[in-house]
């Protein structure tokens, strides 16, 4: 059974914009639905999976998405190091989140930006796909192959609306991913068609603003916002099942289903 880390929405807001989602949403964000969007994904995850919680803190809105808390190996992990000033005071509270769970912390090279399983997601055959751009650092290729000791795919972001390698990447069982074109460099998409093969499912533009790709994947049910009829097929026909989850309300803070969990 996986076990995934997951953040009470208590001090969810829209308070400030790091990314493009957010900027028509100050202030928008229903916390009393918001809580109950999130209690549905935790009980949906939990017929399935174990939850840790990490306690929410106030003044951090953004620690509900704890994709971003930092990469987890076996027993290593490396905590996240952000971008923006305004997530940076999360890293305490992972840190000691991991330590006091027996983890051991790795770090990368001092000033390196690396915001976690929201830019690098391991595929079923374990190898990680990383991606840089408007959040990670490029340099946390060589930090993260060297701290962790693994083979790495590394993905170039290239619009500002899929910031993170999970808005637009989502790894399934069987070898099969979802993938957004746009999304990426020609180079990385090249790279994703190369080594995925006939199993990357390319997502429409609809699927894609809709967050498909930030999608979980237990077993053969993939948990995400929403999907398009097209999506829900072609997943049908790999064998997948579709658990659609409204996360309106994370939504206006760009993020989704998938950026709520960190499996630990
Ligand atoms: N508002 C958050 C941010 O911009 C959303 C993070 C979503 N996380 C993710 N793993 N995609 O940082």
């Amino acid at each position: 059974m996986k076990t995934f880390m997951m953040c009470e929405p208590a001090y969810f807001e829209v308070s400030y914009v790091i990314n493009p989602w957010m900027s028509a949403n100050i202030g928008l964000v229903d916390r009393a639905l918001a809580a109950r969007q999130w209690q549905t994904l935790h009980d949906t995850l939990a017929k399935k999976s174990h939850i840790r919680l990490i306690e929410p803190v106030t003044g951090l809105p953004d620690m509900v998405f704890t994709a971003n808390a930092g990469l987890v190996h076996k027993q290593e992990v490396i905590v996240s190091t952000f971008r923006h000033t305004e997530r940076q005071g999360e890293s305490q509270h992972y840190t000691k989140f991991f330590a006091d769970a027996g983890y051991h912390l790795k770090s990368l090279a001092p000033g390196v930006i690396f915001e976690g399983a929201g830019d690098a997601l391991f595929d079923a055959t374990g190898e990680l796909w990383t991606g840089s751009g408007p959040r990670s650092d490029e340099a946390a290729v060589t930090e993260i192959t060297n701290a962790l000791q693994v083979s790495i795919h590394a993905l170039e972001l290239v619009d500002p609306r899929w910031y993170h390698l999970d808005t637009a990447f989502c790894p399934l069982a069987d070898g099969y991913a979802l993938a957004y074109k746009h999304a990426f460099s020609a180079a990385s998409a090249a790279l994703l068609q190369n080594k995925l093969g006939e199993k990357v499912i390319w997502v429409s533009d609809e699927d894609a603003l809709n967050f498909a790709c930030n999608a979980i994947c237990l077993e053969h049910e993939v948990i995400l916002y929403r999907a398009s009829s097209e999506l829900k097929a072609a997943l049908k026909h790999y064998n997948f099942s579709v658990i659609e989850i409204d996360v309106s309300e994370f939504m206006k803070s760009g993020g989704s289903c998938k950026c709520m969990t960190l499996e630990i």
